[in-house]
């Protein structure tokens, strides 16, 4: 089997190291060297968009936010689902992450970047989500899920306090999607309570379809 070969390091504006990698035709970007993100799998960051998409994709001009780059899969589902008013503005925190996304991963998602639908801002995507500017559909995936967290920092976007925010930073009948490893029917309470309807889980499989390792969505509306 082919080594993986590093083909760029940085670091996160936390002081962890990003690390990206290639083999043959896959890539990864580890943190701290545990994997992050791989170029193998993306069906569940996919659905993550279209799950959150699919509701609003008919309202005049939809306003969405995307909490992470990676490798741009969730943007490249969010731009195919959404129609030509749409605008979607892309939170991360790194900008070697989206400088990778410019060169050594430009085609994996089939340059979104590219798409004058969609704006990345170096940001945190917390700080997009002060209850002043509204959103039909905020799509989260910058950690493992809300109870395993690679960035201690993104706790804030998950507790109740977080969820009530984001709450309030969404149009009546916006969604709110989030990407997690494994389920967690308490923070699906925890949803509920901070006033989402219809808060529920998801089973996402990694490869698309019925293949692959599952991932969860959470999902909810207010
Ligand atoms: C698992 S990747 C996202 C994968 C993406 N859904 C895709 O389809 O390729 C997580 C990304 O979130 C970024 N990130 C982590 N915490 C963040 C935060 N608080 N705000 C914005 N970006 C963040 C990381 O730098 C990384 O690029």
């Amino acid at each position: 089997m082919l080594p993986w070969e590093t083909l760029e390091k940085a670091l996160t504006p936390d002081g962890s190291e990003l690390t990206l990698a290639r083999r043959g035709q896959d890539y990864s970007i580890r943190i701290d060297n545990r994997e992050l993100m791989t170029s193998r799998t993306h069906g569940s960051e996919e659905q993550l968009a279209q799950a959150a998409c699919a509701p609003i994709r008919r309202r005049q001009a939809p306003r969405v936010l995307i909490g992470g780059l990676g490798m741009g899969y969730t943007l490249r589902a969010a731009l195919d689902t959404l129609g030509p008013e749409a605008s979607l503005v892309v939170a991360e925190l790194t900008p070697q992450v989206l400088e990778w996304n410019r060169t050594h991963l430009a085609e994996l998602a089939g340059r979104p970047l590219d798409d004058s639908r969609a704006r990345v801002e170096l940001v945190d995507v917390g700080n997009l989500l002060d209850g002043k500017t509204k959103w039909d559909a905020v799509m989260l995936d910058v950690d493992n899920g809300p109870e395993s967290l690679v960035r201690d920092g993104n706790d804030r976007l998950y507790d109740l306090a977080g969820l009530a925010r984001i709450h309030r930073s969404l149009t009546p009948g916006g969604m709110l999607a989030i990407w997690s490893a494994g389920n967690d029917p308490r923070f699906v309470n925890r949803m509920r309570t901070a006033g989402f309807k219809n808060s529920r889980s998801e089973c996402a499989r990694a490869r698309g379809g019925k293949k692959g390792p599952r991932h969860f969505v959470f999902l909810g509306n207010t």
